[in-house]
């Protein structure tokens, strides 16, 4: 499939399948993401995958975190208050993700649960988590998106939907514990990956997008 189609046609997958991705194919779809540039091809991206049991586990950990009432410490500055036409785009997207699934915006409980799904990975196979070391700062962010982006689309090429989540960033302790992360390395954000259940009404969510004329300007 062309680049093209594949960006038409891709959208945040928040519902999967439980059906894993062979390994072998999982192997390759990471070895091809490899080839993504970076700044100085320093390739400053440590990806975790985690899978099966260990996911699980994960997950159960994760939730009971942010029950326990958790406040989000993530290793990067990444709590953003959007402001102005970010805030209104912000909750365009929120918006579209309640009216597929039926939430109106005032229930708030109803909210958080959907928010809670981000770390139930939206019960995707797989999970990785975008790590690198903490002092790389703005420049490995930079390289670290557009590896996601890279592993994001090869995912599609091969009928693979994923999710990028900053989510997945917000509560880092659980996950160093059980990737026994080194302390210098931090979580800039994750991506919950697999066959999406394509009949699941959140999977309805859609977009919208910006202009050129307001995005872009040609000079010459
Ligand atoms: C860096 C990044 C972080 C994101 N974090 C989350 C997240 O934590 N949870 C979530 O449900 N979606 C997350 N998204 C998905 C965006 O909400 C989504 O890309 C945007 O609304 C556009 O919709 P689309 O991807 O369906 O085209 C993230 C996307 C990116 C690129």
């Amino acid at each position: 499939m062309s680049v093209i189609t594949l960006l038409e046609e891709r959208y945040s997958t928040r519902a999967y399948l439980s059906k894993p991705i062979r390994q072998e194919l999982l192997e390759a779809i990471f070895k091809q993401a490899q080839q993504a540039p970076s700044n100085c091809n320093v390739q400053p991206w440590q990806t975790c995958v985690v899978s099966g049991e260990k996911k699980e586990q994960l997950k159960n950990d994760l939730v009971a975190t942010i029950m326990q009432g958790a406040t989000p410490n993530p290793d990067f500055n990444w709590l953003p208050k959007y402001e102005g036409i970010h805030r209104e785009r912000q909750f365009g997207s929120a918006n579209a993700l309640y009216s597929a699934i039926g939430v109106a915006r005032e229930d708030k409980k109803a909210r958080q649960m959907a928010m809670i799904r981000n770390w139930q990975f939206f019960d995707a196979p797989h999970v990785a988590f975008f790590t690198m070391d903490k002092y790389l700062d703005i420049m490995g962010a930079v390289d670290l998106g557009i590896y996601a982006q890279s592993l994001s689309l090869i995912l599609a090429e091969h009928g693979i939907s994923s999710c990028m989540q900053g989510a997945l960033g917000q509560f880092p302790d659980p996950v160093k514990k059980a990737l026994n992360l080194p302390e210098q390395r931090g979580i800039l954000f994750g991506m919950s990956f697999g066959y999406a259940d394509e009949s699941a009404a959140v999977n309805a969510t859609r977009t919208e997008r910006e202009s050129v004329a307001n995005a872009v300007e040609f000079f010459s």
